[in-house]
Order: structure tokens, then C-alpha cells, then sequence
């Protein structure tokens, strides 16, 4: 299906910068407040990271993706390459940076909420980028970043995808790590821009109510995506806002469901499809993340979306 979605002169469809981390998850029965202390079952070692994450997901979702990034010299590191090629994924230019992988301690209470604590390592060695991927964001049609890789190589990756017509789409995660003058630079570049409803509001600075926030980032934002979890999410681009529904769900743990819409929108735009269609796939695919346990391992492919839509289009779920 890869061979359907060439990017501009036959580069990857999507382009994904970003973090790539062996995930350590423990399951609470509540997520610790600040001063406790909890007793967990585990850990279990998984493969995740934004990035690769979104990648991941672009990839299941029938996209050819090509993976920017870092991972170091450790047994994380074969471990999350594998996978990345397992799901489909040209890790040719991911560096090997000196030291540990990423790592991301994950808690998860049963009713699937999650905290996570990360560990940059080698993603943090990023901070600019080399002229082969300066190239394979110039030849995609869309390149996706997150900030869990420092932002000034995000922002130069936004201004090489901009000068070359690729499309910018920003998923600010986690959002605390933007300083105000990143802030308005990184969404003066960005075409498309995914947050949850609590990033939108640390994001517009002002007011909590998410389609407030929606409408006042799309001020500086051509086309603004708040996703709403189990809610579905807000849409809000020159033709105005609007709400699409969301999909029931049996959850179970929450963590890359962000990711996986994230990934899942960026193929869809990639293949031409339309904002609204394209975004009710990535809810779908969100819906179906959170229903298993893991990061990466949560992803549904293609087929798993689409039959999933076709049941809720005859109407025999919700
Ligand atoms: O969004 C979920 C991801 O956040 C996890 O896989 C973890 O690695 C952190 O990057």
C-alpha cells in the first residue's frame, strides 16, 4: 500500500521527527500524588515514544514513513528498531547516539489514565538536523513533530518542510517544555496542529473551555485539532468549528492514543483525504488504542480501523 502514497519526488509519504523510548510501565491502583508512595505490578518493558508512535501509526494506517531521530548504543536500542521495522518503518537515518535510549516510566490505574515521567537520553542529542534528513523532509508530503526532541531541530524541520511545500503537522507534546518565544515561532510554521484539550489551553494562554481554545489558536494556525478523548475531538479551520463524535471504547489504557491519532491523521492527510474524513479515521484508530495496553503495541493497522468504521456506519456499535 506504501507504493500508492509516494511523497514528492518518490520520498516517504510521511516524515516523523521525534522521540523513540523503551517504555517501563507499572500498573497502580491509583497514580501517585506528589509525596507518595505506591506499590505497582510489573515492570513491563515496551516499545514506544512519540515519535515513534506516530510513525508507527502513519505506517499501520497504510503510509510510507521514514523515522528522524536518535536512539543510543544499548539493548533499548535494538529492541526499538526492531520494532520501527516491524511496523514498516525506514529507520535508515535514525542516528545512533552515545549512551542510553530514551526511557519513559509509565503508571497506569485500571480505569486506563496514565502519568508518565521521560528520560530524553538520545533523543536529546538532536538539535539539529543532518543534510539527508533535511532532504527527507523536503521530498514528504507531510512531516509530523512532537517536542520530545529538542525544539530547535523541530523548528528547523518546520522551516525546511515549509520552504518545500510539505505539509507541517505539530502535535505539541508535552507542551510544558515550550517557552513563549518557541511557542509563537513553532505555530507560526505549522499547518496542523494536534493537542489535547489541556495543551490547547496552556497553549492559547488564556481560558479552558476547548472550543474557546480551538478558536483562538486558529488564529495562528491554518487548521486546529483539540482531541477530546473518549469525547472525540474539535476541528476548527477556515471553515469554522466543529465537533466530531466520539467512539465508544472498553478502556483499558490510554497511553499512545494520542499518538496513534496523531499518526493516523497524518496518513490520511498524506493520501489526500479530506480534514473531517481523515480525522474521524484518527478517532477511530484513538478508540481502538486505548482498548489494549502499550504504547506502540496498542496501534491498530489499517484493517482493524476500517472494519471498526464499517460496524459503526451500519450502526451495529456506537
Ligand atoms: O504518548 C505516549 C508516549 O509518551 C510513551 O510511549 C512514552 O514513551 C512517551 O513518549
Amino acid at each position: 500500500m506504501s507504493d500508492d502514497l509516494p511523497g514528492v519526488s518518490g520520498g516517504p509519504a510521511v516524515v516523523v521527527l521525534g522521540s523513540a523510548n523503551l517504555d517501563l510501565f507499572a500498573n497502580v491502583a491509583t497514580i501517585p500524588l506528589p509525596g507518595e508512595t505506591v506499590l505497582a505490578d510489573g515492570p513491563e518493558r515496551r516499545v514506544g515514544g512519540k515519535g515513534l508512535n506516530q510513525a508507527a501509526a502513519a505506517a499501520r494506517a497504510g503510509a510510507s514513513v521514514q523515522l528522524l531521530g536518535a536512539v543510543g548504543r544499548d539493548d533499548a536500542a535494538a529492541m526499538l528498531l526492531a520494532a520501527a521495522a516491524d511496523a514498516g518503518i525506514d529507520t535508515r537515518l535514525v542516528r545512533r547516539a552515545d549512551g542510553s535510549s530514551g526511557t519513559a516510566w509509565i503508571t497506569v490505574q485500571p480505569d486506563g489514565e496514565n502519568a508518565i515521567v521521560v528520560l530524553g537520553a538520545a533523543n536529546r542529542t538532536v538539535t539539529s538536523l543532518e543534510p539527508d534528513e533535511r532532504g527527507a523532509v523536503a521530498a514528504a508530503r507531510v512531516l509530523v513533530a512532537q517536542l520530545e526532541t529538542p525544539i530547535p531541530a523541530v523548528r528547523e524541520a518546520a522551516k525546511v518542510a515549509r520552504a518545500a511545500g510539505t505539509t507541517v503537522l505539530l502535535n505539541a507534546s508535552p507542551v510544558q517544555t515550550l517557552e513563549d518565544v518557541d511557542r509563537r515561532d513553532l505555530l507560526g510554521l505549522t499547518d496542523v496542529l494536534v493537542v489535547n484539550q489541556h495543551e490547547a489551553a496552556q497553549l492559547a494562554g488564556a481560558g479552558t473551555d476547548p472550543a474557546e481554545t480551538a478558536r483562538s489558536l486558529s488564529a495562528l494556525v491554518p487548521i486546529v485539532v483539540v482531541t477530546l478523548g473518549g469525547d472525540g475531538a474539535l476541528l476548527a479551520d477556515r471553515t469554522g468549528l466543529r465537533h466530531l463524535p466520539g467512539v465508544r471504547a472498553d478502556v483499558v489504557d490510554t497511553t499512545g492514543a494520542g499518538d496513534t491519532f496523531a499518526g493516523v491523521l497524518a496518513a490520511a492527510l498524506a493520501a489526500g483525504d479530506d480534514l473531517d474524513v481523515a480525522a474521524h479515521r484518527a478517532v477511530i484508530a484513538g478508540a481502538l488504542a486505548v482498548e489494549s495496553t502499550g504504547a506502540l503495541a496498542s496501534i491498530p493497522t489499517i484493517d482493524q480501523i476500517e472494519r471498526r468504521r464499517a460496524q459503526l456506519d451500519e450502526g451495529a456499535i456506537r
